[in-house]
């Protein structure tokens, strides 16, 4: 396959960095599809470790063409910081993604104060804000952002009525002059970059390139098809990647679900599998289990294969990518969750309501675990027999093969079990 799409299947952090920086290396192009900086993707190699928001995981590798596409939103600082260390790159940025502005951050911060105990726990990156602008038709787009007289007019235009809102939230007024001189700075930055990347994107499916598709955040996230309110404000589907990056829908050939071997979360709302106590601790420790984005001490729980079935069809998946198996290396017994209970009736599907899914209580199956170290395992026929036992049930349990696994943080350790890519 040509062109595939790596997307996370459970709540975000699956290794997606990584699986992409992997892949990378065989690829011409890695596309961010939507998203912003609320990301926090992972990459490790040389003993060394990147944490990339914005850029794509493709930007370390100087002959790749990295795009941020138009399901962007874009905060021009955070991506002023996130650049500077790279001297040689191939970037393009869509003319059509929207511009993350000082306002939206306040708003973000204002409308989690006003959720109270409902609140969301977002990142605060004010990607909610950006996203409603643009629905709004309020939004800045990036092709205003770099002209050089557009972004002063519409920065004015904006400023009357955002501090109205600021005026409302208590807040002081934001100051036209400082945040135009500040953010024209990072106009000038971005200028050269910005394009119409659909047709950059068609012109290269023309020449027959290798292209990836990054996704951000996972399924369970998805404005559409997550834990709604207690989602993204995009979506990180596969199925999302026509509409973010203007190529056709049958351009798409396959896509990758990431999976970690057990579930994370981080921020608030349901997570059926979830555990508690020392367990744990002990898994959150060994796996590195804190936000790459927010620092926060992300939330753990068995795998659960009744939302990993809900990507693969919401998603549509042609492998999986198992990551951060190691980290169960040492736990006695692994639980799978298989299916829920919902009022007494056994159900396998996620609920729309957010109050059923709350209630919603895993049935379980249980695995043996293993207790040898697989962090330098080379092909699947290395990994001792019950590591390779819950692979196959876990492929079986959401009915797509594995691809590929990892058992480290670090590029060498992924291993491939197919050519997938
Ligand atoms: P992303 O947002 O999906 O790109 O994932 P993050 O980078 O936020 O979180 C994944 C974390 O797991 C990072 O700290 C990675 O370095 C780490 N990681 C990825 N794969 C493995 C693995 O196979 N084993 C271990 N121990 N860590 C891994
Ligand atoms: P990557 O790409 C994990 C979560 C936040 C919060 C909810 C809404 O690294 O997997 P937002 O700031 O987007 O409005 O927050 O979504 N969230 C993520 N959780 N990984 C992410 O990205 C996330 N991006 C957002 O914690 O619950
Ligand atoms: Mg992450």
């Amino acid at each position: 396959m040509k062109r595939m799409v790596v997307v996370g299947t459970q709540w975000g952090d699956e290794g997606k960095g990584k699986i992409t920086d992997y892949l990378a290396q065989r690829a011409d192009v890695v596309v961010r599809y939507q998203g912003g900086n609320n990301a926090g993707h992972t990459v490790v190699f040389d003993q060394k470790k990147y944490s990339l928001h914005l850029l794509p995981s493709g930007i370390f590798n100087k002959n790749i063409t990295n795009v941020m596409a138009n399901g962007m939103v874009i905060n021009p600082e955070a991506f002023a910081e996130e650049i500077k260390p790279f001297e040689t790159f191939k970037l393009a940025i869509s003319d059509r993604a929207h511009v993350i502005l000082p306002y939206h951050l306040e708003i973000d911060k204002f409308n989690e104060q006003l959720r109270g105990d409902h609140k969301i726990g977002t990142t605060n990156k004010g990607i909610g804000p950006a996203y409603t602008d643009k629905a709004s038709r309020l939004g800045m787009r990036m092709s205003t952002f770099v002209h050089p007289i557009r972004f002063k007019e519409k920065l004015m235009e904006i400023l009357e009525p955002m501090n109205r809102e600021m005026y409302g939230m208590g807040k002081g007024n934001l100051d036209f002059n400082t945040i135009y001189e500040k953010f024209s700075k990072y106009a000038e930055l971005m200028r050269p970059y910005v394009c119409d990347t659909s047709l950059l994107l068609n012109e290269l499916i023309a020449q027959d390139k290798k292209i990836l598709f990054e996704g951000a955040q996972g399924v369970l996230l998805c404005l559409d098809h997550g834990t709604y309110p207690y989602v993204t404000s995009s979506s990180p589907t596969a199925s999302s990647v026509p509409v973010n990056t203007g190529i056709a829908p049958w351009l798409v050939e396959g896509a990758i679900g990431v999976t970690k071997a057990y579930t994370t979360r981080v921020g608030s709302g349901p997570m059926p599998s979830e555990i508690l106590g020392d367990l744990a601790s002990h898994i959150r420790i060994k796996g590195n289990e804190f936000g790459t984005t927010t620092g926060r001490p992300r939330r753990i729980g068995w795998l659960d294969t009744v939302i990993l079935r809900h990507s693969k069809r919401v998603s549509g998946l042609s492998y999986l990518a198992v990551t951060l198996l190691d980290v169960l290396t040492g736990i006695d017994e692994l639980k799978i969750a298989v299916s829920y209970t919902l009022d007494g009736i056994t159900i396998d599907k996620v609920p729309a309501e957010i109050e059923d899914f709350e209630k919603c209580l895993p049935n379980y199956i249980t695995m043996p675990g293993w207790k040898e170290d697989i962090t330098q395992v080379k092909s699947y026929e290395d990994l001792p027999e019950n590591t390779k036992n819950y692979l196959i049930k876990l492929s079986e349990l959401v009915g797509v093969p594995i691809g590929m696994f990892s058992v480290g943080p670090d590029r060498n350790q992924t291993i491939m079990v197919k050519e997938i890519f």
